[in-house]
């Protein structure tokens, strides 16, 4: 059971500040004696301007010889997800807290503060950075503030809006849920100065990201997950802190953008053999089904990066009906050209007869007029059998294929 390191120093802090009497609520101020109380406060921090307070050295907890820097970053919102250029645009609050012996005061004394606010230039802030970041920008205004905590802890609260990379897996497009890393680590403290460690436990952090979460656009946030690590530098290791961020996609978009229309196509396609009419009609109607299509294709290689280890899942989807409509566009020229060959016979050998019928009709033209008529039914019939086969055929591919692809790609 992982316990919130912050709560469990705060609970010992006030125990032991409470038995010093430092905490009441005994007294109550009026007005000037507030505002008076505020102004003694400044000057008892030193804050008045011109003290020569050091902000360079680190300041280190009583009876420990390094300073232990906690750490909160809850994710606000995602603002977009790039697939072609692998990288995650995320909104975040990052909370950075740490102990400074230089900020304890008897709150008794000074009217009941319990925190101020005091420029942030004049305290020591501990060098942190993003370790995938392309691009970190301050989200909103930058609050010139940190907030002091009467038992020492300075509060350094950021909206950070970031630009890091991740590697995207899109083999199960668009129904996958992707799993991105925000590494947050100093660049200038070993793991001998500098303890980085996390303020709240994940649970907390999923649950007020997830009530802070103001897109509901694209994407669905799972889950935010915590994790330690260390990263060597030049003399010594540095601590790193995880956070994984799971998030899902939702499909619906996608879905009615591609998938569906693909699936219609190909439906259209399968019917197109039940037109009653002559083979041209069909045959264009099925081109014409094929450049829908490809026009899809392009829209989806917009979305989708060019180096995926695996072809993406919908990327096969597409391509394989596009083939298969391929295929029946050549299987209908196929049949035309038997029926073709089938008419042409026919037709001849009508005109051959009209011809004879006209001057005389000897017994052994009437038997080759009726071998004749045999091949062309013949020719016929082979074309007959051959749409049929196919369309059975045609049916089993799809109906096979379509159920072995959406179980590996829907079901997990
Ligand atoms: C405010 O409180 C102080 C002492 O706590 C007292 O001396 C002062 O007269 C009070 N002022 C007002 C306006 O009540
Ligand atoms: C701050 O300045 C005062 C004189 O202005 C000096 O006596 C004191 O030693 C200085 N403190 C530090 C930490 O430099
Ligand atoms: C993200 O962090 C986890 C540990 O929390 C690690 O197992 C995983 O490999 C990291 N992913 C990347 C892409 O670095
Ligand atoms: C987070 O929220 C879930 C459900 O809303 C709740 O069951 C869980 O106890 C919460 N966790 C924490 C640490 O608050
Ligand atoms: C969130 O992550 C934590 C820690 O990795 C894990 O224990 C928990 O099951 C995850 N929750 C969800 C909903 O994935």
């Amino acid at each position: 059971m992982e316990f919130s390191l912050f709560t469990t120093h705060l609970h010992w802090l006030l125990l032991f500040l409470a038995s010093r009497g430092w905490v009441s609520d005994a007294q109550i101020c009026n007005a000037s004696a507030f505002a008076n109380s505020y102004e003694q406060l400044y000057k008892y921090l030193g804050l008045g301007g011109n003290d020569n307070r050091t902000t360079y050295m680190r300041p280190m907890f009583p009876g420990q010889t390094y300073t232990r820097v906690l750490v909160d970053l809850y994710v606000t919102s995602i603002v977009e997800v790039f697939e072609k250029e692998q990288r995650l645009s995320t909104q975040v609050k990052m909370i950075t807290v740490w102990f400074d012996s230089n900020v304890l005061w008897n709150s008794y004394k000074f009217c009941q503060i319990l925190t101020i606010a005091a420029p942030r230039n004049l305290f020591w802030r501990p060098d942190i950075v993003i370790a995938e970041s392309v691009k970190t920008e301050i989200g909103t205004v930058e609050s010139s503030y940190v907030q002091l905590v009467f038992f020492g802890y300075v509060v350094l609260p950021e909206v950070l809006s970031l630009n890091t990379v991740c590697k995207l897996n899109l083999y199960r497009f668009p129904f996958d849920t992707q799993s991105c890393n925000i590494t947050i680590q100093s660049v200038a403290y070993s793991n001998v100065d500098l303890k980085l460690e996390t303020l709240h436990d994940t649970g907390v952090l999923t649950n007020s990201s997830k009530q802070s979460f103001q897109s509901q656009g694209e994407w669905e946030l799972l889950n935010i997950s915590t994790s330690k690590s260390k990263v060597f530098l030049m003399f010594g290791y540095a601590d790193q802190l995880i956070y994984q961020i799971t998030i899902k996609r939702r499909p619906l978009l996608h879905v009615i953008n591609i998938i569906l229309p693909v699936f219609f196509f190909l439906v259209l396609d399968v019917t197109s053999y039940f037109i009653d009419t002559d083979g041209a009609d069909k045959l264009s109607f099925k081109v014409t089904l094929l450049l829908a299509i490809s026009v899809l294709l392009l829209i989806l290689n917009d979305t989708l990066p060019s180096t995926t280890y695996e072809l993406p899942l919908i990327g096969i989807y597409c391509s394989a009906i596009f083939s298969l409509i391929g295929i029946s566009i050549l299987e209908t020229i196929l049949v035309n050209f038997l029926r073709a060959k089938g008419a042409k016979i026919l037709s001849a050998s009508a005109a051959v007869t009209g011809q004879d019928d006209g001057v005389s009709g000897p017994p052994v033209d009437q038997d080759r007029d009726q071998k004749e008529f045999q091949i062309a039914m013949w020719w016929i019939k082979v074309a007959r059998i051959t749409d049929m086969m196919f369309l059975i055929l045609y049916l089993l591919t799809i109906v096979v294929f379509l159920s072995v692809l959406g179980k590996v790609w829907y079901i997990h």
